[in-house]
């Protein structure tokens, strides 16, 4: 099967195929993710919470992305594998946004970048694109403004707030990104922007309205201790089961049950009889 393009994931929404996407940061999540046949894979700056343990995305360096898009990009043969920019990567000048984007697909070996913003980042989006790399964008709860936010919210709940997403929406469509996740929207809200625009939609949080979906990996598996937002659904609960294999690993070791005759590697008797 040949890799997923931004052709596919635009066509998917003219045909009403709905898209999938999900976070990894690793090769062996990454293999399984890509081998599940998920659309997309999005190496996020949340690696700065489920990896890193910060507690929000704000200390992720360019650095971290090239390191975890690299063990992605390994391991994704079918799925389109986008990179985030991390925080500060694209907001000091157009120049170092691109230099930033490009180091993401050169050294990554990404097939596009996600940044955060509507339309205060449209030149931004148009420079990257110049430069031949596809954008998706990203709107409505952008976790790189935490601080001025004042903290994790829905977005868009009053008229105000909600006709300024539906203009972040055209403005980066307009722009010319190839898809826009959305982030903690209404769910009426994001079903007229998913309506309105010609490129997909990609929810979080965004209701069943959204051309597509995308889940924080950990957060679905239930492999993250941390704290869960309501529009997660957990599709496995692995915290328990990891948990119950590595209670059993140390109760062998310490009994001495783990390693068995089985684990161990034999030599010839001749050898050993020949050894001081
Ligand atoms: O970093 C991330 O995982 C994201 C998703 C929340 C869309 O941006």
């Amino acid at each position: 099967m040949p890799r997923i393009t931004t052709t596919d994931i635009r066509n998917k929404k003219a045909k009403k195929e709905k898209i999938t996407m999900l976070t990894a940061y690793d090769y062996s999540m990454a293999a399984m993710v890509d081998e599940a046949g998920i659309d997309m894979i999005l190496v996020g700056d949340s690696l700065g919470n489920v990896m890193l343990g910060y507690e929000n995305t704000l200390p992720v360096t360019m650095e971290d992305m090239v390191h975890h898009t690299k063990a992605v990009s390994r391991a994704s043969k079918n799925a389109m594998v986008v990179a985030d920019m991390p925080f500060l990567s694209y907001h000091i000048s157009r120049e170092e946004a691109v230099r930033n984007a490009g180091r993401l697909i050169q050294e990554g070996g990404a097939q596009s970048v996600k940044l955060e913003g509507g339309i205060e980042r449209v030149d931004t989006v148009k420079a990257i694109l110049d430069a031949q790399i596809p954008v998706v964008g990203h709107i409505g709860l952008t976790p790189q403004s935490v601080i001025q936010l004042g903290g994790f919210k829905v977005q868009g709940k009053d008229v105000e707030t909600a006709n300024r997403l539906i203009k972040d929406a055209k403005a980066i469509e307009e722009a010319g990104a190839f898809c826009i996740v959305m982030e903690c929207v209404p769910t009426p809200l994001a079903k007229k922007i998913s309506e309105e625009i010609s490129v997909p939609t990609i929810g979080i949080g965004g209701g069943p309205y959204c051309d597509g979906q995308v889940l924080v990996i950990n957060d679905m598996l239930g492999m993250f201790k941390g704290h869960i937002p309501k529009f997660v659904k957990k599709f496995a609960n692995l915290e328990p089961i990891i948990m119950e294999a590595l209670k059993a690993y140390k109760e062998e070791v310490e009994a001495g049950t783990f390693p068995a005759e089985e684990h161990g590697f034999s030599m010839k008797e001749e050898v050993l009889e020949k050894l001081y």
